[in-house]
């Protein structure tokens, strides 16, 4: 079921890079089901997922996204979007960016990263590598269908082989989600 809330979230957005459907779906079954604390973004582009998670998470969450490119994003208005949200505008392979995401959480560990920035196997791969071992709780993939660029897909396939709880949205470009500890897939 859609809530009103996600309905109206989504039809404020700004330009979201992936269809209603998956947005839904992770707003539905992860964002309302488990309410997770500590939610970072990978890759904002306009802003416009980080604005539907903003709007859904709980009150007291923290939410991080990290834009290498932040031609298309007012810092301002994407920090308003919740009185927990922060845009850090930097390379998510680099180890500063990473502190900063860190000293921002404080002790909470991530329970939802979102990885969606360039997904050319080798950096989606660096992704998961630099930053599943801040996380208890769930990483998210976006693009595992995008066959123009496989490298989200490819990398899903090896996680897949490894991980005994993997889910998939089987809309759009798809999204698929692993249950992981501290960089340890379950
Ligand atoms: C597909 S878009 C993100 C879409 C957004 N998550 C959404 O659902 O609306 C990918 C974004 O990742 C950014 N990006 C690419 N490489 C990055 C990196 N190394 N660090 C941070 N952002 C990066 C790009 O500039 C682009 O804005």
């Amino acid at each position: 079921m859609v809530t009103n809330l996600t309905q109206q979230a989504i039809s404020e957005a700004p330009e979201i890079s992936q269809c209603n459907e998956n947005v839904v779906w992770v707003v539905e079954n992860y964002i309302y089901k488990f309410k997770p604390k500590a939610i970072v973004e990978v890759g904002t582009y306009k802003g416009g997922f980080f604005y539907v998670l903003c709007k859904t998470a709980p009150r007291n969450s923290i939410l991080v996204t990290v834009e290498v490119n932040p031609q298309h994003l007012n810092k301002w208005e994407v920090e308003g979007y919740h009185p927990n949200a922060h845009l850090i505008v930097g390379d998510s392979h680099s180890k500063a960016i990473q502190s900063r995401v860190t000293k921002i959480l404080g002790d909470k560990p991530i329970d939802f990263l979102f990885i969606d920035a360039n997904h050319n196997y080798g950096f989606v791969k660096k992704d998961f590598e630099l930053w599943s071992p801040l996380v208890c709780g769930f990483v998210a993939f976006h693009d595992i269908y995008y066959q123009e660029v496989p490298g989200a897909m490819r990398l899903w396939a090896e996680i897949k082989e490894k991980s005994k709880f993997t889910c998939e949205s089987g809309q759009g470009q798809g999204i698929g989600v692993v249950m992981c500890k501290h960089g340890r897939l379950l």
